[in-house]
């Protein structure tokens, strides 16, 4: 992939904001304050990004559920083959005797992820569901 030259900016902010973006950043293990910077407006990106229904996103879906509870494997299960398009892949792990923690991998647009999102995670005999986005990459600058 082709490198995007760097453009230099100057940013006016109070004193003690900058004192305790350095110290962050040094706790975060960053060299220098611009790739600090660069994270963060990307973190920003993907965030306002997710925000918009149309746009295309990548991310995972985990839940935890208990597979003795009635119907919940085959509710899973339905749902899942209903958005073949959307999961990518799927992991399962049988956690203890009773939980399983499934994760999905999923890609395609904001507002169809999130729907689908919603329906696990308040499917019955889910105990805990979470989706995670993140961006395609593609629209993301370097
Ligand atoms: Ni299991």
């Amino acid at each position: 992939m082709k490198t995007d030259p760097l453009a230099r900016f100057s940013v006016s902010v109070p004193r003690k904001l900058l004192r305790e973006l350095d110290a962050m950043s040094r706790d975060k293990g960053y060299h220098n304050r611009s790739k600090a910077i660069a994270d963060m407006i990307r973190d920003y990106l993907v965030e306002h990004r997710q925000q918009l229904a149309h746009q295309e996103i990548a991310g995972t879906i985990t839940i935890v559920y208990d597979h003795h509870k009635p119907h919940v494997q085959e509710i899973l299960t339905r749902l899942q083959h209903d958005h073949l398009d959307t999961i990518v892949s799927a992991l399962h792990v049988h956690l203890d005797p009773h939980h399983c923690l499934e994760v999905l991998v999923v890609r395609g647009k904001a507002a169809k992820i999130k729907t689908m999102a919603h329906r696990l995670i308040v499917a019955r005999g889910v105990k805990h569901g979470k989706l995670t986005v993140t961006s395609t990459g593609k629209d993301l600058p370097g």
